[in-house]
């Protein structure tokens, strides 16, 4: 089954997560398939835009939990880390559309795209703290930065559901769209920065981006050295384990 579906057309390669049963959750494998197709674009002199989407209702439930609650400890880099880790290092614009829910490294890859469009049904999460876990993909540096320390403080301490108005007023959204017309609007603005001088664009990025780029590589190695620690926590097994159950976790052991 292939859960990553990629299509290349008008010079913008589409990237589509299509696990509709499991709400789109992130596994090894997808992970691996959305690394190779930002490699393939950036090296494919015909791509000049990257578009990724899930479905209407449902952008990605984030990292499959069930593959945190198997992960051997010390199991070395992971195919999410690599994505995580390669999507600052995109050259050229990422332009996403978000529909539904948005959880974990579904917001958290959000901060890394150039352009953001989000429908009304939007629901963006980063349940880093509730699962046990703590922030990835170098939001803990990037949230603060964009949003401001007590506006991120609020969603990735808290780490409950917010909306596409409160994803806008955090600044990582560039527009809200009605669900109806969300994908082809984001379409159309991949297909704008796509048509426009390649080298310039390339290069406004770069310069955008050029200050960071140190910066969030230690970040994530950090969150990451912490991150696997915690998986390994009893407070995270709770919380994953609770999910699967569906009951309420229950941390008053720790
Ligand atoms: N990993 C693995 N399976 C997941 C999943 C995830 N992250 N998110 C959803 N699923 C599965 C559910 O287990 C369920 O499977 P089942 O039909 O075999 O029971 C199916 O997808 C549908 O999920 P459900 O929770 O019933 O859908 P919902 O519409 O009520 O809620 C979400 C959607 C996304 C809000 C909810 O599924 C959720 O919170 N998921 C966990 C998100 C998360 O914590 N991600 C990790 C971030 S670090």
């Amino acid at each position: 089954m292939n859960h990553i579906v990629t299509e290349t057309r008008d010079r913008v390669l589409r990237i589509e997560i299509a696990r509709t049963d499991k709400k789109n959750a992130l596994t090894q494998d997808m992970y691996r398939a959305m690394s190779q197709a930002l490699a393939d674009a950036d090296a494919d002199a015909r791509v000049r835009a990257i578009l990724i989407h899930g479905t209407r209702d449902c952008f990605t439930a984030g990292n499959d939990l069930k593959d945190f609650l198997e992960r051997p400890p010390h199991a070395g880099p992971t195919a999410s880390f690599d994505f995580i880790s390669g999507l600052p290092k995109v050259i050229k614009p990422l332009v996403a559309a978000v529909g539904g829910p948005a959880v974990g490294v579904g917001t958290t890859m959000l901060l890394h795209c150039d352009l953001v469009y989000a429908a009304p049904n939007a629901r963006f999460q980063m349940p880093f703290v509730p699962l046990g876990l703590v922030p990835e993909a170098a939001s803990s540096l990037l949230l603060p930065m964009i949003a401001g320390y007590q506006r991120a403080a609020e969603l990735l301490m808290l780490g409950q559901p917010f909306s596409a108005e409160k994803a806008l007023a955090a600044g990582f959204v560039t527009e809200i769209v009605p669900e109806d017309k969300l994908l082809d609007h984001a379409r159309a603005a991949a297909a704008a920065v796509a048509a426009l001088p390649p080298a310039s664009v390339r290069l406004t990025k770069q310069l955008m981006k050029r200050q960071l780029g140190q910066a969030i590589s230690s970040q994530m190695a950090e969150e990451g050295r912490i991150f696997a620690e915690r998986l390994q926590s009893g407070e995270a097994k709770e919380a994953m384990t609770a999910f699967f159950e569906k009951r309420k976790p229950d941390f008053s052991r720790f």
